[in-house]
């Protein structure tokens, strides 16, 4: 049965920056088979190649591509977007994945806010925020040379309510989400709508940067971790691939109308008193 055209996203250029991480590579991997033209963006040349052959020796038919490009070096996102340029002529999606925390910037059980490591803290907000802002900066023109372009940012449950110790994150993906917005305006207003810009806002997953926090080395569940799970309704941990539906709405036509929202895909985290 063929992809309806709404949802079809076969042809699309596709850039992910952050592209080895645990949300970021599945949803690489998932666009790739549904017949995107997915670029890779990434740190470490080694990691690419890793993530590229799996891709390839699962779906030899993927069109992908790996570029080293760290997303706070603007000279490497442009040697990147003028490659896929040169390749692909424009960028259909930009997903801006690349995101973290830095242990300084968390206030452990056994810290208090005045123990706040600001330097810790400033890296957070550089990686989130200016390394959300920058490359939707460098891909401007490759945006708007596609007819039908989707920006989609990382944000987080720690946005709308707040989640202990993150203190940088949560400031980080407040200000990602208003940077969201603000962009969906200015290119809505642009473009009449050929460039849409919209955050997702995945609840709690299972990842290497939160592995430690949410599970015990016995893979049970820390408090924290138990604590998550019971302020969830659906009592556990998104899986990556329960991002995808998301994501491919993003892209596709089908969010055509859609822009400057956040969607949000938490299993009821958002939503729920605890009560
Ligand atoms: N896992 C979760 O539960 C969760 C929840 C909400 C939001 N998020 C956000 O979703 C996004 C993806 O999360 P993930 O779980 O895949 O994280 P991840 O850590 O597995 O992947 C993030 C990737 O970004 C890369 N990266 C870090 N600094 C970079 C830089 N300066 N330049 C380029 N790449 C860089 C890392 O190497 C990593 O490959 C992040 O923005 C994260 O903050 C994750």
């Amino acid at each position: 049965m063929s992809t309806p055209a709404l949802f079809n996203v076969a042809g699309k250029v596709v850039v992910v920056t952050g592209a080895t991480g645990t949300l970021t590579g599945s949803a690489a991997d998932y666009l790739a088979t549904q017949g995107a033209r997915v670029v890779y963006l990434g740190r470490s040349q080694s990691k690419l190649d890793t993530a590229l052959a799996k891709i390839r020796g699962a779906h030899p038919a993927a069109e992908v591509l790996g570029l080293v490009a760290d997303v706070s070096d603007r000279a490497a996102l442009e040697r990147a977007r003028d490659a896929i340029v040169a390749k692909w002529g424009r960028v259909d999606a930009l997903l801006n994945g690349a995101g973290g925390n830095q242990p300084g910037a968390v206030i452990t059980p056994d810290k208090t806010f005045s123990d706040l490591d600001f330097a810790a803290f400033e890296q957070v907000i550089d990686l989130n925020l200016h390394g959300t802002v920058l490359p939707s900066l460098v891909f401007t023109p490759a945006l708007l040379a596609s007819n039908s372009a989707s920006v989609i940012n990382y944000s987080s449950a720690s946005v709308a309510r707040a989640v202990t110790r993150v203190v940088g994150y949560s400031a980080a993906k407040a200000a990602v989400d208003n940077f969201t917005r603000w962009l969906a305006v200015e290119f809505g207003r642009r473009t009449k709508g050929t460039v849409r810009v919209n955050a997702l806002v995945p609840g709690f997953f299972l990842g290497e940067q939160n592995r430690r926090l949410l599970t015990n080395e016995d893979g049970s569940l820390t408090s924290r971790g138990q604590s998550i799970c019971a302020m969830t309704p659906f009592g556990r941990f998104g899986t990556p691939d329960e991002l995808h539906g998301a994501i491919h709405y993003l892209v596709a036509d089908a969010s055509k109308f859609v822009t400057g929202t956040t969607l949000v895909v938490d299993g009821g985290f958002g939503v729920f008193s605890g009560v």
